[in-house]
């Protein structure tokens, strides 16, 4: 898939139909996060690939977010920051976060690209999913993923912010690009 329509494509999915994705093909986008910048280059995620009904079922009422148990297979982003703190200290933690929304990134256009669906869901009780799939006390739960194939195709396209909202040049506010000059030659 060209990479502009993986990403103008992708959309969140919260009904997902009873086919049951292939594994592989999840492993696949997984294994797309390897690839993500981590600075450096110490790996800082750890991914967890839940397909296991019982847990799911956990999963959900964790994130209290029900549609969530309609999915058969649910990937869980976490973090082990320790070496990144110990290389950049306060900053690591932070360079942590950046690092996971990069390698989930990567992640999200590739189940895209395979024509699956996922919602981020970044809202959950935290400790009650580190209870439920064994995760250490100091690895942070980053966000989940229930994926499954879209029961239906959204009608109308999600509005998206205008550059123009977000884009300034050279300061913070500034709207204005100066025009470039024209060098003789
Ligand atoms: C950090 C983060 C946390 C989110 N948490 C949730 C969530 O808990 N539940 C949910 O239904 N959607 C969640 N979303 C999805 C957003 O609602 C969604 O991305 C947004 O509405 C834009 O829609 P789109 O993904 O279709 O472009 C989250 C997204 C992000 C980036």
């Amino acid at each position: 898939m060209e990479l502009n329509k993986a990403i103008q494509n992708r959309h969140s999915v919260r009904k997902f139909s009873s086919k049951k994705p292939d594994w592989k093909d999840i492993l696949e986008c997984i294994d797309s996060a390897r690839y993500s910048p981590m600075a450096g280059n110490n790996f800082s995620l750890k991914i967890i690939l839940v397909d296991d009904k019982e847990k799911i079922q956990k999963l959900a009422e964790a994130s209290q977010q029900l549609f969530i148990s309609q999915a058969q297979y649910i990937v869980v982003f976490c973090t082990d920051s320790s070496r990144t703190v110990n290389a950049y200290e306060k900053r690591g933690e932070k360079f942590c976060r950046q690092q996971a929304g990069s390698a989930i990134q990567n992640f999200l256009l590739k189940i895209q690209e395979h024509g699956l669906s996922t919602c981020w869901i970044g809202y959950f009780v935290e400790d009650q999913i580190k209870r439920e799939l064994k995760i250490p006390t100091n690895v942070t739960v980053e966000a989940l993923f229930p994926i499954g194939y879209e029961l239906k195709k959204p009608l109308t396209k999600k509005m998206k912010i205008d550059l123009d909202r977000i884009l300034y040049f050279n300061e913070y506010k500034n709207k204005k690009i100066k025009k470039i000059k024209k060098l003789d030659v």
